[in-house]
């Protein structure tokens, strides 16, 4: 086993120094400068899962008890790059089971981390092994799926970061797991996991924002450096709609996947639970300048996250350089006019029609409530797919609240909006459907095995809004 307590055997640092709270180094075990070098190679680490304390608020206010991968909020960063394999030996340190799984990577299914359909939950002191070679760079991140909407309400979450082969050049690369909590005033994690007003409504939705598990005050940069930002929206229930004032940030990633580089709608970068983003950020402010990034998703919970702060060095450049365009990962693009299509209706939900439902349950796909993937039992697949054939799915969201929808073991395409082409064609593994959308999503099947398909809010996965899509 290599020790992946050291920081990266080259020393260099990935993380600003000067980031509030980042509380873990990059982890990642190499050997030497082949970590430089295009060989493969195999990174060996060691999750525990159990409970821990933290410092997640302002020092003037006490520790948090949280459940923490190895202490920790967020979870280590596992880094790696495209080509290495991945090996990580879990332990179980809480007292009920779960699992880990490696949200948007192509795992093959047995790794997936799925209790039940995917692999037995690992026991209280019992261990797993998860091993595999991601086949796509980009930002990805692990987390439990047993019981997640109250594991990841926890704290049970951490960044999975796969380089390019070669990164493109920028002056910083730099990472934001963004958390959500629902504090009581002593700083305590507050109960009532799966309350049905929240698992009905819009999920539970926190009262505290957290960046790499402390919250923030400010973001320090240098005027005229390039940063590339990595988002992770690791809530459990809350949609972000970051502002960032005086930037034009430029998305050049979204779900780990490439994209056409582009400012988004309005400037607001908007992240559904689960959702990441890789922006380019031209520090364009003058030395000594101050900007705020808003979050005003929810027009009544609006709220300032962070603050950037320039220093009073000379810029490090006068003009921002070319654009950033990410090579292509390695995914088959579906044949759309050949496709065969399925509709997947969602439903149920506070103003929806829950009487229909089974007992207990909120939601549902296609009429069916599974509150399953969190150990209970396996279920029926919504559709048999066959592999190596393209799809395209009609997703209707026919309720009124905002749905993160993902699909386990593949990314696809978003062709559609409302009837509407979406411009960049994106492929994504979550994607976020406001009330009454409709957006039809197109993949190749290529990965054998029984995939969940949920919403990932995840509350309302628990209460029905569930499936299971069988690649045969
Ligand atoms: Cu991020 Cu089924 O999960
Ligand atoms: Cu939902």
């Amino acid at each position: 086993m290599i020790d992946t307590t050291k920081a990266h055997p080259l020393g260099r640092r990935r993380f600003l120094a000067g980031l509030a709270g980042l509380a873990s180094a990059p982890l990642l075990a190499g050997r030497g400068s082949a970590a430089r070098s295009a060989e493969p190679k195999l990174v060996e680490t060691r999750l525990a899962a159990g409970p821990a304390r933290v410092q997640l608020v302002p020092s003037q206010y006490p520790a948090t008890d949280v459940w923490a991968y190895n202490g920790q909020i967020p979870g280590p960063v596992l880094r790696l790059r495209q080509g290495d394999r991945l090996r990580v030996q879990v332990h179980n340190a809480l007292a009920e089971g779960t699992t880990v799984h490696w949200h948007g990577v192509r795992v093959p299914n047995a790794m997936d981390g799925v209790p039940v359909i995917t692999q037995p939950s690992i026991a209280p002191d019992g261990t797993f092994v998860y091993e595999f070679e991601p086949p796509d760079a980009g930002t990805f991140f692990y987390h439990p799926h047993q019981r997640s909407y109250e594991q990841v309400a926890r704290g049970l979450a951490g960044a999975l970061i796969i380089e390019e082969r070669e990164p493109p050049k920028v002056d910083r690369d730099v990472l934001w797991v963004l958390g959500d909590w629902r504090l009581n005033r002593d700083a305590s994690v507050r109960g009532g996991f799966g309350s049905f007003m929240d698992v009905s409504h819009n999920g539970r939705v926190g009262n505290t924002v957290t960046i790499n598990g402390r919250v923030p005050e400010e973001f320090r940069v240098r005027a005229g450096e390039r940063i590339r930002l990595r988002l992770v929206n690791a809530a459990v229930a809350r949609v972000v709609g970051l502002e960032f004032a005086g930037h034009r940030p430029v998305i050049i990633a979204l779900d780990g996947q490439p994209v056409e580089p582009h400012e988004p709608d309005g400037g607001v970068v908007g992240l559904g639970p689960a959702m990441r983003a890789d922006l380019i950020l031209d520090m364009t402010g003058d030395p000594g300048s101050r900007h705020v990034v808003r979050d005003g998703f929810y027009p009544r919970l609006a709220y300032e996250l962070i603050r950037i702060a320039y220093g009073d060095e000379p810029p490090v450049r006068n003009r921002p350089e070319e654009p950033v365009r990410l090579p292509d990962n390695p995914l088959t693009e579906p044949a759309v006019k050949k496709a065969e299509r399925h509709e997947v209706v969602f439903t149920g939900g506070m103003m929806g029609n829950m009487r229909a439902l089974p007992r207990g349950m909120a939601w549902a796909v296609n009429g069916v409530a599974n509150g399953c993937g969190d150990g209970a039992s396996a279920f029926d697949p919504l559709f048999v797919l066959r592999k190596g054939r393209s799809y395209v799915l009609n997703l209707v969201n026919d309720t009124a609240w905002h749905h993160p929808i993902h699909l386990h073991g593949h990314s696809f395409r978003v062709l559609s909006r409302n009837g509407a082409a979406t411009p960049h064609r994106e492929w994504l593994d979550t994607v976020l459907l406001a009330p009454r959308e409709r957006a039809e999503i197109a993949f190749v099947a290529d990965n054998p095995g029984d995939w969940m398909f949920h919403c990932h809010v995840l509350g309302h996965q628990a209460f029905g809004m569930m499936a299971c899509i069988r690649v045969t």
